[in-house]
């Protein structure tokens, strides 16, 4: 068996562990090693540390030239990077006055992609997922949720699903599935209203029994399905055991509402949320999910994050990526950019998309540099991690490590 490897010296290293999941935080609250290092194996962190006291016959060492600052690899618990097509119509509308909404109501939106994704072959989109992918592991991304909900159809989610698995064989990253069959109501749909039935009767059987997912979302808005629709969607999914995550408070509020309920792992958007649902937020273990990458794809406000963390939630935070509302994909900028508008600690935005976006998709095994956890970190070319915000994305890592091993960038 080979030895353990030493990696380091960083000049800074923010193993971001011994923070609490819920409330407000402090840049004083964050742990910063100088000159530290982690010792990895078999893909696992076996020790974090200051590197000269690391340093011993037992390891063999990777250095690290010039000055680095190493934090763990970045979470984005919330993408719709599997889809066909473009939407610059749609965004070239929205600029000219016409809403997000009401280009749906035409029959663009959110439809216009699953037309499009429906076009696509299983193998032009695992392409896509790959190509983007590619893109976050550059950025330091190394764990993302991948959504279906362009399909729309038994036949046509399944595709998504098994195109988010065979993507998830090739690329470096760790790719989580979840199924959006209730994204919107498929306009093809004959009439009455038992799409919903068809899906949990028939696509989350197959869900199972194929292990592509273990996850189900919806979108709970006016445009999509209410929060009434949704219960036995919800109510199927949480007996089959999947968990729940929520499209929620969008541009009306009661999807939060929904979550909670059901117990969600997390809900996500929130830009409509009042006082009522950041209060029941914060008192629940929903995690509050941010997504400014909507916000500037559509021009709107932001998800209240300041306070959603002054009222005891847990704030992350995603890309939400998608050829709709977020066409951008750079979580980093997004996240940088929230944390101007929001006034938010460089530790409020580094936790959001580390360890509390990893405790969205339940992985505890990430999103911290700890004994134990997932050797995924990145390496940002500087000597201090209050940089890393401040460049709003423009600095990038100049190396990524995914179970330990330095990946070609
Ligand atoms: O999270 N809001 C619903 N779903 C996506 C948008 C999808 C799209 O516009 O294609 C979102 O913003
Ligand atoms: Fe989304």
């Amino acid at each position: 068996m080979s030895k353990p490897i030493l990696i380091g010296p960083f000049t800074q290293l923010l193993p971001m562990s011994s923070l609490p999941l819920k409330g407000a935080l402090s840049d004083e609250q964050l742990t910063i090693i100088k000159n530290g290092g982690i010792v990895v194996s078999e893909g696992k962190i076996e020790k974090v540390g200051v590197f000269e006291d690391l340093k011993s016959d037992d390891v063999d060492i990777y250095y690290i030239e010039g000055e680095q600052v190493c934090l763990p690899g970045f979470v984005d618990a919330h993408t719709h990077i599997c889809f066909g097509g473009t939407r610059a119509r749609d965004y070239a509308m929205r600029n000219a006055g016409i809403s997000y909404l009401e280009i749906a109501k035409a029959g663009g939106g959110i439809w216009d992609t699953v037309t499009q994704t429906r076009k696509a072959t299983q193998e032009e989109l695992v392409e896509g997922i790959l190509r983007r992918s590619q893109k976050h592991l550059q950025n330091g991304i190394t764990t993302i949720e991948v959504k279906s909900g362009y399909g729309l159809s038994v036949e046509q989610e399944l595709k998504m699903l098994r195109a988010i698995k065979q993507a998830n064989e090739k690329t470096e990253a760790d790719l989580v599935a979840t199924c959006l069959a209730a994204h919107i109501k498929p306009k093809d749909w004959s009439g009455d209203n038992t799409y919903l039935e068809e899906i949990i009767s028939t696509l989350f059987p197959i869900i199972k029994s194929e292990n592509l997912a273990n996850r189900v979302d919806a979108f709970v808005e006016e445009s999509a399905f209410s929060p009434e629709e949704i219960v036995p969607y919800f109510q199927k999914a949480k007996e089959m055991g999947f968990d729940i995550t929520v499209h929620a408070d969008q541009f009306t509020a009661g999807g939060s509402e929904v979550a909670v309920q059901f117990d969600a792992v997390s809900a996500d958007h929130l830009e409509a949320s009042t006082e009522k649902e950041i209060q029941l937020l914060a008192k629940s273990d929903v995690i509050s999910m941010a997504l400014p990458g909507a916000s500037i794809g559509l021009g709107c406000a932001y998800t209240p994050a300041r306070k959603i963390l002054d009222a005891g939630g847990a704030l992350a935070i995603a890309s939400d990526h998608n050829p709709g509302s977020a066409p951008m994909g750079d979580l980093l900028t997004q996240a940088s950019i929230l944390g101007t508008f929001e006034k938010l600690s460089n530790a409020e935005v580094l936790a959001g998309i580390t360890f509390r976006a990893g405790a969205a998709l339940k992985l505890t095994d990430r999103g911290t540099l700890q004994t134990g956890t997932q050797a995924d970190f990145v390496a940002f070319p500087t000597n201090n991690y209050q940089e890393i915000t401040y460049h709003q994305g423009q600095l990038k890592p100049n190396a990524v490590w995914k179970n330990g091993r330095r990946l070609p960038l």
